[in-house]
């Protein structure tokens, strides 16, 4: 009887994969894997390879217009075997989202092959273009992987207690215009990262892209340190909707290169109910920025327009050393804020200093110090 129990019992847990949905994990329910290797060579192997707590990924096409969703079980060890190339299709996406808690996943240097190239027309109109081309909702670490040309915005983060790291998105490809894109660049809406999420640090990536290289909608304690940024719109949070909060940043020791903005909040202007808090910049170092050197402002989606007031920004700190060289015909710093109880708090910005092109406006905000 006894016996028979056992077997039973061992039987079960070998089987299937245990639900605990009473004990929910920060990225989902808990989810106990089984101790073997699941291999995924295409998305046929997927409901099987994630049952194991460790999964390989080899090199194949991901069929046009299928989301490629991988639910990796509590712990699981996630490797790219080999490069992904994701068909191509005009629809909404997205092309790859992983979940789970505590999941290693190392992309080996391995590349996702989003074909941008097909979709890009330089601008919003025409077809429809699968977004993002990875969704990270996972918690533990999601690293060395190499993005080569999303169709739109590249990565979105939504995991807690999350690091990122070692990532190359490359959408230089995007610069030049095509066909389609008259004098434009053909890459468009291509960010870099959305991150909405909580406990996340995103260090040591590297950014080729036509839009945001950063961009936090919403979240705490969030980490951006040591990352590389060029072509694009700089580093931003925003914009900032209705009932949200961002608290908790630090971007720290990054580097920004031709772009149109350095460093940017903004935040909606009709928005209400929320605040951006306890923002910290150090140490970065941003050249050939051509629009504004450091942007913080109230009414988008204009740009220095009329601002709100219901997105209150308090908290904005440059400390160390943060230098910003911009072009001939952009502006040093702006800050447009609706009044001076939407902008409060410590403005500290002795640890900025902004040369070349020509000042801007300050107003409604308590800055204090810096060289600009
Ligand atoms: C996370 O997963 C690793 C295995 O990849 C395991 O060693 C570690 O104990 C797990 N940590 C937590 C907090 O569950
Ligand atoms: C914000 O929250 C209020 C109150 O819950 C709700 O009425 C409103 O629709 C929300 N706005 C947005 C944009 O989510």
């Amino acid at each position: 009887m006894l016996t028979t129990l056992v077997i039973l019992a061992t039987t079960f847990l070998s089987c299937s994969a245990v639900v605990i949905p009473e004990e929910p994990g920060l990225n989902g329910p808990r989810r106990i894997g089984k101790r073997c290797t699941g291999t995924i060579k295409s998305l046929a192997d997927v409901a099987a390879a994630q049952q194991c707590t460790t999964i390989n990924i080899g090199g194949f096409t991901v069929p046009a217009g299928q989301t490629f969703t991988l639910a990796a079980p509590d712990g699981a060890v996630v490797s790219l075997t080999g490069a992904l190339t994701f068909g191509f299709q005009t629809w909404a996406g997205p092309l790859m989202v992983v979940t789970g808690n505590n999941v290693t996943f190392n992309g080996n240097g391995h590349e996702l092959v989003g074909q941008g190239e097909l979709y890009w027309q330089g601008g919003n109109g025409g077809v429809t273009k699968p977004a993002p081309m990875l969704r990270i909702n996972n918690g533990g670490s999601f690293s060395n992987i190499k993005i080569k040309n999303s169709p739109a915005r590249a990565i979105s983060v939504g995991g807690n207690s999350l690091t990122v790291s070692g990532i190359n998105i490359d959408n230089s490809d995007g610069d030049a215009p095509n066909s389609k894109s008259g004098s434009s660049a053909a890459g468009h809406n291509t960010d870099g990262f959305d991150v909405s999420a909580h406990d996340v640090t995103l260090s040591g990536n590297t950014i080729k892209n036509q839009d945001d290289c950063l961009a936090i909608n919403r979240g705490t304690n969030i980490v951006f340190t040591g990352n590389t940024c060029s072509g694009g719109h700089g580093i931003s949070i925003g914009s900032v909707n209705s009932n949200t909060t961002v608290s908790g940043v630090q971007i720290t020791g990054n580097t920004v290169t031709n772009s149109a903005n350095g460093l940017r909040i903004k935040t909606i202007a009709t928005a209400t109910g929320s605040q951006v808090s306890n923002v910290v910049y150090s140490n970065n170092k941003l050249s050939s920025i051509t629009q504004f050197g450091v942007i913080i402002d109230q009414s988008y989606p204009s740009t220095l327009g009329t601002p709100g007031t219901g997105v209150v920004i308090s908290g904005v700190t440059f400390s160390g050393s943060n230098t910003v060289a911009v072009g001939s015909s952009a502006k040093r710093v702006s800050v447009n804020c609706g009044s001076t109880s939407s902008c409060t708090g410590k403005w500290d910005f002795s640890g900025l200093t902004v040369t070349g092109g020509s000042a801007g406006t300050v107003k409604n905000a308590p800055v204090s110090g810096g060289s600009f």
